[in-house]
């Protein structure tokens, strides 16, 4: 059990931040997903996270910092082109990984030479960043607030569905509502001469290429490990399928030009390739409490913000 918080003013700000520094638990809102958050100098608290969400140990965490000026107390060599990059999207949906100092121990990394940073933009996350550093605080680690494998949340109500149980009393949950974007950060792998995707979303290649001036190459297999890289991430219990004719008693995500056939129950009409975004989560999830045995969806055609949320749905249909 941990305790949902809905009227998240500084002074409890400040509180998150102080049990964070006592290594206690605090899942807190971002423009992307929920995050489960741990002091990310604190290894039996960023451990405890991890038995929380049933991640298997070794999977490197992304490092939420407050300002620039914190990239140097975790990185180094950091090259030109992250600097522009950080420069335009940040605070934002993008996490760059970076060679790590010693600051960036073996469990926050998962044990490479490369740690994952990055400033949120949601302003809960930013204050309780603040006042986190206030009281000497670093960085706070944060995956997202799902049990592994599972839907990432959205909400505050979601984070709760996935992790109460396993939380403890002292641990909080912080809402902030609905989070804006919806689909996880953008992963730029910045530890050698130009810059490669390992997860799509909000910063797009094409973003990517103008802030940087430089030409993204396809990426294929990498050596570096990305949990949500795992071929079967981001499902419902349901049974995910793309594409195709809708039968009756699935339910249907697809974009509102998409008519809803006899018996089949709607779950998502987005009108917009933001809003598909926004709310593919969330109507992932209503299909599990509305056991649903199958899901159709028919993913948004493009380039942009398209590219990630096709990827999350290619991801919940793998099996
Ligand atoms: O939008 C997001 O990125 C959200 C919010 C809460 O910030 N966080 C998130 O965290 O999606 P998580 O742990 O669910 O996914 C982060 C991914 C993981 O797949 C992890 O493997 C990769 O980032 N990652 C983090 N640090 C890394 C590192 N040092 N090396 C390689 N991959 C790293
Ligand atoms: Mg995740």
């Amino acid at each position: 059990m941990a305790m949902i918080i809905s009227q998240c003013s500084l002074s409890v700000l400040r509180q998150s931040a102080e049990k964070l520094r006592a290594g206690d638990l605090v899942a807190f809102p971002t423009e992307t997903v929920y995050g489960i958050g741990a002091d990310a100098e604190n290894k039996d608290a960023v451990a405890r996270m991890y038995q929380v969400k049933n991640r298997p140990t070794g999977h490197p965490v992304i490092i939420h910092i407050a300002e620039l000026n914190d990239v140097d107390y975790w990185a180094k060599d950091v090259p030109e082109y992250a600097i522009n990059l950080m420069r335009d999207f940040w605070p934002g949906p993008m996490t760059l990984l970076l060679r790590r100092r010693d600051a960036a121990g073996d469990f926050l990394t998962g044990a490479q030479e490369i740690v994952g940073l990055r400033i949120p933009a949601n302003s809960l996350a930013l204050g309780l960043l603040n006042e986190f550093k206030a009281f000497g605080g670093k960085g706070i680690a944060a995956p997202s607030a799902n049990r592994y494998g599972a839907v990432s949340p959205t909400t505050a109500e979601a984070v709760s569905q996935e992790l109460s149980e396993y939380l403890s009393p002292n641990d909080q949950i912080l809402d902030g509502g609905p989070c804006l974007v919806g689909v996880e950060s953008t992963i730029i792998d910045c530890s050698s001469e130009s810059p490669k995707i390992l997860r799509p979303g909000a910063i797009s290649a094409e973003m990517i290429e103008e802030s940087t001036g430089i030409v993204l190459e396809e990426v294929g297999e990498t050596k570096i490990r990305v949990s949500g890289s795992d071929k079967q991430h981001y499902a419902p219990k349901a049974k995910v399928i793309v594409d195709g004719q809708s039968q009756s008693g699935e339910g249907l995500i697809a974009m509102s030009e998409v008519t809803t056939p006899e018996g089949v129950i709607r779950l998502a009409e987005p009108k917009s390739i933001e809003e598909y975004a926004r709310v593919l989560y969330s109507a992932l999830r209503m299909s599990d409490t509305q056991n649903l045995q199958t899901v159709r969806i028919i993913p948004p055609t493009g380039q942009g913000l398209a590219v990630a949320i096709r990827d999350r749905i290619n991801r919940a249909a793998a099996n």
